[in-house]
């Protein structure tokens, strides 16, 4: 082992580098604290938050992003998966000119909405009719409404350290922000466990909302057997299945429910799917969503000034249509399989703490030696040094996030791709003792 400088140690290296990153972006910071005056804390998205403050971002094209200080990143967070298209493609721009081109807020149907529910209904196999919202959140609220007025029944089941928007966060346990249905939680990836609630709650529970990989909790991917274990279960008791897809229906031709081949009774959808407009819908089998149909005497009321808004409906026709259609999804899947693998590698071969977890275009790098099946062993990584994967890789030009999350984008190229793994072996090299000494408890 090489003899290392006194102040060699995370705090004094993540000190010096966010040092160097506010020296660098005087007007970011500028920025920033004007933002405080009006928003808490200068933010709006609590995830974009990041200390010593946010970048702030005057523009995007491809997958380059550009800051008011004028920096270039190559952007591998991809708007945690909204930004699959890039920021500016052609036939997205076309679109939504197009849109606006014929008038926007006509208060009646369009005809954009049907073609864009019919190829989602063709895409996915548990979906035969679905309802347009307006982002990820308002999706699972209005799937667990449907399940709680179809089955009559109150309850609902999260797992522990799930994330499905903004009023159904798992992340500590229940969080007191959350919309107050009656809630228990499960251990993800411990079927004997979901099992055992299911069947005990029965009669007072709804639906079971699962995402079948974790995504904020760390690209945290189901093992096999469970979700066909929950579908089973769930089937015996009269229990909806719902698949929060939000992230992960990207992760094939038909999302992760076709890639298990399990199917659920609701799916949730958002982010990429409106090329990048505000998006969410939830669908699922006819018997249940045909409660919102209108004609009927006892119809549930489902409302959205914005769900059938055209610019979204015409850019998601295009996005599925053209640009992200099921051979793509396919292909990019098994490409991001191929770089998670490359960057694992790099960890193996230097024989460092450092997992890379997720499926195919989705991943998140770790700091830990167990495999990362359970946000159990993710809450155990030291926050510091996914701080320093920041820094670091901001430092090299790369836009990552401050959780280690990575969301690929369509339009990165072969060299953007080489040029992180060489960025990040180099990061590897620099930090590799300091990594870990932290995880085996050892740093000073
Ligand atoms: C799995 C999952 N569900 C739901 C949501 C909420 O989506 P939105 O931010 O559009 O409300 C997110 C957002 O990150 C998500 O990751």
């Amino acid at each position: 082992m090489t003899a290392r400088a006194a102040n060699f140690n995370l705090d004094s290296v993540l000190a010096e580098l966010k040092e160097t990153y506010t020296n660098a972006n005087p007007l970011s910071a500028a920025q920033h604290h004007l933002a405080c005056e009006s928003l808490p804390g200068g933010n709006t998205r609590t995830v974009l938050h990041f200390d010593p403050h946010p970048l702030t971002i005057a523009g995007g094209s491809g997958a380059t992003l550009t800051d008011i200080d004028g920096h270039r990143y190559t952007d591998f967070i991809g708007e945690y998966t909204a930004g699959l298209f890039g920021h500016s493609h052609p036939k997205i721009i076309a679109a939504v000119q197009a849109a606006l081109g014929e008038g926007i807020l006509l208060c009646g149907p369009n005809r954009h909405e049907q073609r864009l529910s019919a190829l989602l209904c063709e895409r996915f196999d548990s979906i035969e009719r679905l309802r347009f919202v307006n982002t990820g959140t308002e999706a699972n609220l209005m799937a667990v409404t449907a399940a709680r007025a179809f089955t009559g029944k109150t309850h609902i089941m999260a797992f522990d350290g799930a994330y499905h928007g903004s009023v159904f966060l798992y992340a500590n346990g229940i969080s007191p922000h959350n919309a107050p249905y009656p809630t228990m939680l499960g251990e993800y990836n411990n079927l004997e466990h979901a099992v055992g609630l299911i069947r005990q709650h029965a009669n007072e529970l709804a639906c079971v909302l699962i995402e079948p990989m974790m995504g904020t909790a760390g690209a945290i991917p189901a093992q096999p057997g469970f979700l066909h274990g929950l579908r089973e279960v769930c089937s015996e008791c009269g229990v909806l299945l719902i698949f929060d897809e939000v992230m992960t229906s990207r992760l094939s031709r038909g999302g992760l429910q076709y890639h298990h081949a399990v199917t659920p009774d609701i799916t949730t959808l958002g982010k990429y799917i409106g090329g990048g407009m505000t998006f969410g819908a939830f669908g699922g089998a006819a018997s249940i969503m045909d409660q919102y149909d209108p004609r009927r005497p006892d119809c549930l009321p489902h409302a959205g000034t914005f769900n059938n808004n055209v610019l979204t409906m015409m850019a998601g026709c295009v996005a599925l249509e053209e640009l992200y259609t099921a051979d793509v999804a396919e292909h990019f899947t098994q490409q991001g399989e191929l770089f998670r693998q490359r960057l694992q590698q790099l960890a193996d071969d230097r024989s460092l703490a450092v997992k890379l977890s997720g499926v195919g275009s989705l991943m998140n790098i770790h700091f830990s030696r167990q495999p990362v099946d359970s946000p159990q062993v993710v809450r155990k990584v030291d926050p510091r040094l996914r701080e320093l994967l920041q820094m670091a890789m901001l430092a090299a030009g790369f836009y990552v996030g401050k959780s280690g999350y990575l969301a690929l984008m369509l339009p990165l190229t072969d060299d953007d791709y080489d040029r992180f793994v060489q960025a990040f072996a180099s990061f590897l090299d620099h930090y590799g003792e300091l990594i870990d000494d932290t995880v085996d408890g050892s740093a000073q």
